[in-house]
Order: C-alpha cells, then sequence, then structure tokens
C-alpha cells in the first residue's frame, strides 16, 4: 500500500497560500503524500475565503464539482478548512452535506487527527481560536514550487476591527511570530536558491516581537541576510505607516520600492464609519511622504465602493483621492456586506446594487487610465529585474518584476537564467505589463 494522498486548493489571499502551505507541510509530515489532481486523492482540502460573498460562492461551487468524486472513491475526505471553516462553524455542516471536516485557521496542526476521526464517519471539527499559535515551528512546504518567491507569514489575526471585515473574527487576535524563527527561514529559502522574500501579515506595521524588536528591525534583518536576497512585505494599514520605515526602505537597495496600502475610500466620513481610523488627510499625507522619501516608490490600493450610506458625494472624493494619489495599481471591490460584522449590525447596506456597480465601474475605469499612465510613465526607464520564469505565450521570453512589482517582458539573454538579475529598459507597455529589452 503507498502512501494516502491528498489534494489542496486555495481560495483568498496571500495568507490563505501561505497557510496552505503549512497545513500540507502538517499532512506530508504525518505520512500523507500531496497530489495536483483531486481525482487522486484520499482527502481534498479547501482552503476558503470569508471576505466578501462571491468568494464563500466560489468555494461552494467547487465543492459541488468535488462532491461527484465520492462516488467513485467511498472513502474520500473532503474537509473545508480556512476563513469559512471559521466563519460558519458546525453550521456547514447542516448547509453542505457532503463535507466531512471543518478546520479553522489555528486548527492545521490538528488535521491528522480530525482526518482519523472522518475516517471513522464521526464529524470532525475543530474552530478553536488560539492567542499564541503561529506556526513558527513548521517548515512551509512549497507547492507552487517555482522556486524564486517564497511568502513567509510573519504574524496571525487582526484586531483593527475595520467595521465592514470579517478577519478579526475568522482569524482572531493579533499575533506576532519568533523573529528568530522568521529569519531561520528566510536564511534557508536563500540557500535553496529563493531570491524574494515576502513578508506576510493584516497589517504588517504593527508587528511587535519585544519593546525593542518592531517591524522595521524585523526587516532590516531579513534585508541583512544578502544583497541578492530581495525583501517585499504585505499589507500596511495607514493608519501605522511611519517615516522610519520609509527611510529604512529607501536605505535599503534590497528591500523592494513598493507599499500596497489600502484607502478603501477616500471620504473620510466614509472612513469614520469603516474605522479605519485616519481622515483623506491623514492618508494623502502618507501618499506625499512616500513619494519624498523614497522617489520612485510604486503604491498599490485596495478600494471599496458602495459601502453603507455612501453618497455621490462621497463617491467622488473616492475618485478624487485615487486620481491625487496616482496609484500605479488597485484591487477594487463593491462592498459586500458580511453576517455579524460591526458594519452588518450597525449600519443598513443601503446602496443599491446597480448604484454599487456603476460606481465600481467608475472606479475601475478610472484606475485602469492610472495605470496605464503608471506604465507610460516607464517608457526608456532602466530596472533592475529579478528574472522569474519563462513567459507563458512566448517560451522565447522570459518575464521578471523590477523594484516596484511591475511585469517586464523581455527576450531571453544567453548566459542569464531564472533566479539572476538583469537591467532591462522599458521599450513598450500594456495598461498591464512592462515590455523591454536588455540594457
Ligand atoms: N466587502 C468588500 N470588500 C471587502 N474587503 C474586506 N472586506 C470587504 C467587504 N466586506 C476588501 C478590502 C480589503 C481587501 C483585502 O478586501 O478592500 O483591503
Ligand atoms: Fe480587515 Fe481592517 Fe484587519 Fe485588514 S486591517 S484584515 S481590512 S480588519
Amino acid at each position: 500500500m503507498g502512501k494516502k494522498k491528498f489534494y489542496i486548493e486555495t481560495h483568498g489571499c496571500q495568507m490563505n497560500f501561505s497557510d496552505s502551505e503549512i497545513a500540507s507541510s502538517v499532512m506530508i509530515k504525518n505520512n500523507f503524500e500531496i497530489t495536483d489532481n483531486p481525482r487522486h486523492a484520499d482527502v481534498i482540502l479547501i482552503n476558503t475565503c470569508s471576505v466578501r460573498d462571491n468568494a464563500e460562492q466560489r468555494a461552494r461551487n467547487r465543492l459541488k464539482n468535488l462532491t461527484p468524486l465520492k462516488k467513485k472513491k467511498k472513502d474520500l475526505i473532503i474537509g473545508i478548512i480556512g476563513c469559512m471553516a471559521e466563519r460558519i462553524k458546525e453550521q456547514l455542516f447542516e448547509e453542505e452535506k457532503k463535507i466531512d471536516l471543518i478546520a479553522g485557521p489555528d486548527a492545521y496542526r490538528n488535521l491528522p487527527r480530525l482526518i482519523e476521526t472522518a475516517a471513522k464517519k464521526s464529524k470532525a471539527i475543530n474552530v478553536k481560536l488560539s492567542r499564541e499559535e503561529t506556526y513558527d515551528d513548521i517548515t512551509p512546504f512549497k507547492i507552487e514550487n517555482k522556486g524564486i518567491s517564497a511568502f513567509i507569514s510573519i504574524m496571525r489575526g487582526c484586531e483593527n476591527f475595520c467595521s465592514y471585515c470579517v478577519v478579526p473574527f475568522t482569524r482572531g487576535k493579533e499575533r506576532s511570530r519568533n523573529p528568530e524563527t522568521i529569519i531561520k527561514e528566510a536564511k534557508n529559502l536563500f540557500s535553496k536558491g529563493y531570491r524574494e522574500i515576502i513578508l506576510l501579515g493584516q497589517n504588517v506595521n504593527s508587528y511587535k516581537w519585544n519593546s525593542g524588536f518592531g517591524f522595521v528591525n524585523l526587516l532590516e534583518s531579513v534585508a541583512g541576510i544578502s544583497p541578492l536576497l530581495r525583501v517585499r512585505f504585505t499589507t500596511s494599514h495607514p493608519k501605522d505607516l511611519s517615516d522610519e520605515l520609509l527611510y529604512v526602505i529607501s536605505k535599503n537597495e534590497n528591500i523592494c520600492m513598493h507599499i500596497h496600502l489600502p484607502m478603501q475610500s477616500g471620504s473620510t466620513r466614509i472612513l469614520n464609519l469603516m474605522n479605519r481610523k485616519y481622515s483623506r488627510e491623514w492618508y494623502m499625507n502618507r501618499i506625499e511622504a512616500i513619494k519624498k522619501i523614497i522617489p520612485g516608490c510604486s503604491v498599490t490600493t485596495d478600494i471599496i465602493s458602495g459601502f453603507c450610506t455612501e453618497t455621490e458625494e462621497d463617491h467622488k472624493s473616492t475618485l478624487s483621492l485615487i486620481e491625487e494619489a496616482g496609484f500605479d495599481y488597485a484591487y477594487m471591490f463593491k462592498y459586500s456586506e458580511r453576517p455579524d460584522t460591526p458594519a452588518s449590525t450597525k449600519y443598513k447596506d443601503d446602496v443599491p446594487e446597480e448604484v454599487k456597480l456603476k460606481r465600481l465601474q467608475e472606479v475601475i475605469s478610472l484606475q485602469r487610465k492610472l495605470s496605464h499612465k503608471s506604465n507610460i510613465n516607464d517608457l526608456n526607464k532602466t530596472f533592475e529585474v529579478l528574472i522569474e520564469g519563462e513567459s507563458k505565450k512566448n517560451k522565447n521570453n522570459f518575464y521578471g518584476r523590477n523594484s516596484q512589482n511591475k511585469v517586464i517582458i523581455f527576450s531571453k539573454q544567453k548566459n542569464y537564467r531564472i533566479g539572476d538579475y538583469i537591467n532591462i529598459k522599458v521599450t513598450g507597455c500594456t495598461s498591464a505589463t512592462l515590455i523591454g529589452e536588455v540594457e
């Protein structure tokens, strides 16, 4: 008898992708083998997202596609893990009759035991949230093993309680991971050939191990591993983005010049209702600080259209702040009410669906213009690019990213391999990518 096989698929944010590597590592330590084909699996795990309703619907649809596999394999175990497991808890057994296992984001060490329980046809569930769990002793198993860029989760949970957001309820208390284990993991990845580390947290700026060691210290320590190792991080909260951090980025060549700074809205009134703890002016002050301290830094953002009570005037404020900030890229969403969040209990989801959609469209089309403008602005500039792989569309091309996190496509060069740095001059662009040639 060979080893039992598991298949894992991930929905949602980068933190979920990082968590799937932890869950996989736990499975492999317990004698399971990973497969990328659900038909070959004895256990199927779907790592889910709850941040918007459509993410949950997607997971439910996926479940519908996968459950027929149970007809062919009677003992197949299907588990829902992650944020949706945590949000809906045991009720998910009622709603989705075909699932056997439910595990929240802090229960992944428990997966083997839950699988044993499920194998006995008992309901297997663990949705306990922890104040301490950071999985710091678990070496994540790299699922998408391209071997150049890796996430490292540096903290878990969130306590900001933005009123629209389900994350504080699905991921629990904020806790920072022991920096020694983070640095060890980064060194280990570098020695295996990785050239880029992305430090992950819901609000990395509030990373704190002790009074003398915060995010800035961590960032410098990871950057100090090697000048050949690029360091990125996400997500920053505008209320906590300090000048000190900006100076550290500008001082260290290998800390990338890109800040993801979710704005959410351009109206101070709406920002207050969202409990974001900053005003439009504060947000713009942070953008100006970034541009001043790190010339050439790119800024990307998240925007929500149609939050409770949003008026046409609030929406215009969002459009004008997007324009003022001149984002290089944005992730744009329409507000989706999440059960039991502060907004759902305090405010009415009163912006009609068609108005939400219209406003979102206006935000998207404005941002598309700005992204294109940002790319046009890069024409004739030369960037150091980390080569990440072969272009899918054309095997004669490589693709990579510059420090600003923009993708650049260029023709393959003799003597250059994936994982090398190369200077590329931008010669063309679309609104999504830059095209270049070797300098
Ligand atoms: N509706 C729409 N978008 C949301 N986000 C978080 N919660 C919601 C919600 N209820 C967005 C925010 C956040 C990003 C990860 O998802 O913009 O920054
Ligand atoms: Fe949600 Fe706000 Fe925490 Fe981000 S900072 S995860 S939006 S509560």
